[in-house]
Order: C-alpha cells, then structure tokens, then sequence
C-alpha cells in the first residue's frame, strides 16, 4: 500500500481542470491507497483573501471533495490550518531552502509580476507544499502539469535535509495524468484553465448550471478551419475541447475524431456541452445536500485529528534531527 498526499487550495470555486487533472484521480486511488487529502488554506492567504469568502469556499471545497467521492472512511480528508504541524514543518523547510531557488519558481514569477507589494509568503509557499507532502512519508503526490516544478522542489528538499540532518523523509513520486494535466482556457486556448481567472467565460466552475456550461462551450475560442481534429499545436481550442470531452464521456480523442468528421463545431460543442453537464449534474446534487451537512464536519474533524497524528511524530522527528528543543533529563 501507497501513501498519497495531493492539496487544493479554496481559493474560488473549483474548475473543470482541477476535476479532470486532480481530483477526478484521487477518487481512484483512494480504493488502494493511504491516501490524505488536504484543503490547504494557509496556501490560499498567500494572496488576499475575504475572510468571509475564504470560509466559505473552505466548506465548500470540502463539501466538493466527499461530492466527487471521496470517501472520509477510506481517505483521510482535513483542512491544513487545523493541523499544525504543517505551519510548523513549512518554517523548517524554509530553513533548507534557498532563496535563489524560490525566485526561480516559475508560479511566483507569474504571481509576483509587475506587482507593487508582493507577500514574502508567495515565495515561501513551496516550502510550505513541501512540508505538506514530506509529514506524511508521502510516496505519491497526484497533481496537474502546473504542480511539476514544485514537486522537483519538493524532493530536493527533501534529499537536502536527509543528507545534511538525518536520513528521515521519503523522497516522493509526482504523478501526472496522460490525458487532461492541463486543461486549457476556453478564451485564451494557450493558457491554463484557472479559478482565479477574472473572467468567468474563460473557466467551468464545477458548480455551473447546465445553461453556463453549454453558454461557455458554445462561445470557446476553436479556428476557422471547422474540422475536429486533435492538433495540439495548431488547433488548441478544439483539441482543449477534445480532450475535455473524451475524459467526460470515456470515448478516446480518436473515437471522437472519427465521430464528427465531415461534420462542423455546432453539434461538436453541443456535445461536449451535454458530456461535461452529464458529469457535474450528479456531484452538484450531492454537494448540494452536503454543504450545510453535520456530515461534513464529523469528516474534517476526524480527518484533522488523524493526520494531526501522523503529522505531529515527523514533525518531532524533524525538530529532533535539527536540534530544535531540548532532551528532558
Ligand atoms: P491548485 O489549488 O491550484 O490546484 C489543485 C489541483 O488542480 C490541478 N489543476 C489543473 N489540472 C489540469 N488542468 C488545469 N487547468 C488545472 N488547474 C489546476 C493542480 O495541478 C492541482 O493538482 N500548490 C497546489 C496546492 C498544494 C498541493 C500541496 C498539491 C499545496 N500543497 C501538496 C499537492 C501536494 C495548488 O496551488 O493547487
């Protein structure tokens, strides 16, 4: 058995991309696997956050996670500030880190970009992943492409602590989906999907109606061509569409092409309108009920308790490794 750890920050509501790139594959891994699942929160306050709306999308997240399937019984679902340890251990990582290298951080250079006042924490935020990951001997971490370079990171902090302190954390492995690590815009097909983008046109929230979803994908940015065809180069837009609607319907890109060949955009959008809506109607139902649920907070308040557990005997074996403290005599 594995141990997997992956995190999703509630920073606004969840896209289709954090679904088909992460989470959709946390809900099968869970079956044969230690997995932890984490809303980390204190990654969110890297930026600025409405108190009011960062609770908010907190539960929300959380309410997402048991919607797609995870199931609190198997996994072990909590929110990082509830775990200490985790603020605790990110400060030690901080410590092995350089920070030649955080600037080098690709996610901090767009973030920080032609911005006045910039968080020293934006810089420090991959320690704090790192910490996330290393307090549960973590030997899988599931996440979309744009999570790659932090992983390498990750482990080189990793390699650095064991080599230099004491040969106590597990070097972990970042899996990457083949089909869908990288959800695009729907306006802009050369960017990344993203929930903290300003225009809702540009993303699916998982949480939009069927009328927003087929709204969306019929005014998705394709090119004049009218032919659906996989051309990741060349065609982004449609092949972003393929891709989005082969991982909602189960049908290969392939198939797909061979399907709407001869045919134009029209019934190819409308399709995968009804694929994607086929999938998030159900989890809408479910997070609908267990939003406002005593069921959600009996899940977080054992899933804090157990990774509280887990987390507090790395955290001691780190702090005993650099020294920190004292030996009772
Ligand atoms: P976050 O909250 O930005 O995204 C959560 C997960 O969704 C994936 N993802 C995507 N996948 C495909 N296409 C997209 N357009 C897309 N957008 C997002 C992300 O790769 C991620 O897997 N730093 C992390 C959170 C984090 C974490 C961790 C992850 C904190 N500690 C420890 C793993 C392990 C983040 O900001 O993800």
């Amino acid at each position: 058995m594995k141990t997997i750890f992956s995190g999703i920050q509630p920073s606004g509501t969840l896209t289709l991309g954090n679904y088909l790139g992460a989470m959709k594959h946390f809900v099968d891994l869970q079956n044969e696997n230690n997995c932890y699942f984490c809303i980390v929160d204190q990654h969110a306050i890297t930026v600025p956050q409405d108190r009011m709306e960062l609770r908010k999308n907190i539960r929300s997240l959380a309410a997402l996670y048991l919607a797609v399937g995870i199931d609190p019984e198997k996994s072990t679902l909590f929110i990082q500030s509830e775990v200490p340890a985790h603020a605790q251990l990110g400060w030690i990582m901080q410590c092995v880190s350089y920070i030649g290298e955080l600037e080098r951080m690709t996610q901090f250079k767009d973030k920080s970009e032609g911005k006045e006042a910039v968080s020293a924490s934006l810089l420090t935020y991959p320690p704090l992943m790192a910490a996330d990951i290393l307090l549960y001997k973590t030997d899988i971490v599931p996440v979309g492409e744009d999570q790659k370079q932090h992983l390498e990171l990750t482990r080189d902090l990793a390699e650095r602590f064991n080599k230099k302190y004491n040969d106590i954390f597990t070097i972990p492995e970042v899996k990457i989906p083949k089909v869908g690590a990288r959800i695009m815009s729907l306006t802009d097909p050369e960017k990344k999907m993203s929930k903290s983008n300003p225009n809702p046109k540009s993303f699916i929230s998982m949480l939009d109606d069927e009328k927003q979803i087929v709204k969306k994908i019929k005014s998705a940015v394709t090119d004049s061509e009218n032919e659906v065809r996989y051309d990741k180069e060349n065609k982004p837009g449609v092949s972003n569409l393929l891709t989005i609607y082969s991982l909602c319907s189960g049908l290969t890109i392939e198939e797909l092409e061979q399907k709407y060949a001869g045919k134009g955009y029209g019934d190819f959008k409308a399709d995968t309108a009804e694929a994607v809506v086929s999938i998030l109607a159900p989890i809408q139902k479910r997070y609908n009920e267990l939003l406002e649920s005593e069921e959600l907070d009996e899940a977080l308040d054992y899933g804090a308790e157990k990774a509280g557990r887990t987390a507090r005997k790395m955290l001691e074996k780190a702090e005993r490794a650099m020294g920190l403290g004292r030996k009772r005599r």
